[in-house]
């Protein structure tokens, strides 16, 4: 084939893909439109009868070489992006967006959950959860609650019948004391990260290994592969257990022995100085620690020469999305992933505790990595 008409075929392809792209655009304006008729209306985002029927009107105009099942995945991507833009409205109205979205549908039904930290103002479940209530059609609506007082806040869960709650920092480890009961697992994890409230009663329990087991699986099988876990506070908690749990090896290293030993003995692990690293290898490396979290993204929690001693790189971070550790270990070879899978994961099976049904996971990370990048980007 000619340069020239290879040339042209691809320029021929690019008006098609522009063009592509502003009827995709008008798709995605009216699915806003749709979402706002929905939320007035107090409808599900969701509606598995209609998502049918657009399959079967694009299967019954296809007239091209594409087949059903390509059909199927480009739409399915299409009808996935719909969603979420139903559920969190458009990009003009974001300032407006996820939570607006829910409180106009509020009324005297609706369940109230929230989120139970200090600080709360960055937190990404109010976006998440309140997406996936409103996906679902659920009347609930899910708020940041800055605690002061952590008893009184436990005390108004129940005077206040606030059906669920996160809990995150500062809280995971102080919080147990203070409720009704305790899962076995949050107990032997040493952390609550979910209330629950049935009746008068709050029962605690944690999701934040399950986040941290679907994170590295998705990388890497557990069973029988060595990990090198750094950090030695709550998120290494989790992910010890986890990986524990899922029968994988792991050397625990933490900068001060001090913190970083009693874990090591909890669970029976090798405890390793983070001045050591280079002494230690395994198949996957897992950052517990907040070193280069925002705004100290320049930092590294290991130095940029032990990475190739790794298949793969986990980062509990997601803010920024890629960390300068996992930046260098992709780098050097890597599989890495960063946190907001576990974030994402740990988020899910707080919503099945609380609705008893499945979790819309894929709607929640789009809504999560958007509101990241939007943060990002500003
Ligand atoms: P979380 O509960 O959110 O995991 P945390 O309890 O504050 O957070 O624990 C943070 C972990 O990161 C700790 O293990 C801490 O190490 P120390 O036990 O030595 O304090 C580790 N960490 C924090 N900043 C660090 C740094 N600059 N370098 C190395 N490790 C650090």
């Amino acid at each position: 084939m000619s340069q020239n008409s290879l040339d042209m075929l691809r320029r021929r392809i690019e008006d098609l893909d522009v063009a592509l792209l502003k009827l995709l655009n008008e798709r995605a304006a009216v699915s806003v439109q749709i979402g706002k008729l929905k939320a007035q209306d107090g409808l599900s985002v969701y509606d598995r009868l209609r998502e049918e029927a657009v399959y079967g009107y694009l299967l019954e105009h296809n007239q091209g070489p594409l087949k059903t099942s390509e059909i199927n995945r480009i739409f399915s991507n299409i009808i996935s992006v719909s969603r979420r833009l139903q559920s969190t409205g458009d990009h003009e109205a974001r300032g407006r967006s996820a939570d607006d979205t829910a409180t106009r549908a509020v009324s005297g039904n609706t369940s109230v959950y929230g989120i139970l930290g200090n600080p709360v103002t960055q937190s990404m479940s109010p976006v998440m959860h309140n997406a996936a209530f409103r996906l679902l059609g659920i009347d609930a609506i899910y708020l940041p609650f800055e605690v002061h007082d952590v008893r009184g806040a436990i005390v108004g869960m129940r005077a206040l019948q606030i059906r669920g709650a996160s809990v995150t920092h500062p809280f995971k480890t102080s919080i147990p004391g203070l409720i009704d009961e305790i899962d076995a697992t949050a107990r032997e994890v040493g952390a609550v990260n979910t209330l629950v409230l049935e009746g008068n009663s709050i029962r605690g329990s944690n999701t934040d290994w399950a986040g941290a087991v679907r994170c590295i699986q998705g990388l890497l099988p557990i069973k029988d592969n060595r990990f090198v876990v750094v950090g030695a506070g709550g998120a290494a908690r989790a992910v010890v257990f986890g990986i524990t749990r899922e029968g994988g090896k792991i050397t625990l290293v933490n900068r001060t022995r001090d913190k970083g030993l009693p874990l090591a003995e909890a669970f029976g692990l090798p405890f390793v100085p983070l001045a050591e690293i280079e002494k230690v290898s395994g198949e996957c490396l897992i950052n517990t620690t907040p070193v280069g979290m925002y705004p100290n993204i320049g930092e590294m929690p290991v130095p940029k020469g032990v990475l190739s001693r790794y298949k793969a790189v986990v980062d509990v971070i997601y803010n920024p999305l890629k960390t300068r550790l996992l930046k260098e270990a992709e780098a050097a070879g890597c599989l890495v992933t960063n946190g907001v899978d576990m974030f994402v994961y740990q988020g899910a099976e707080q919503f099945r505790l609380w609705t008893g049904k499945e979790p819309p996971v894929e709607l929640m990370r789009d809504v999560v990595v958007d509101a990241l990048a939007q943060g990002q980007s500003d």
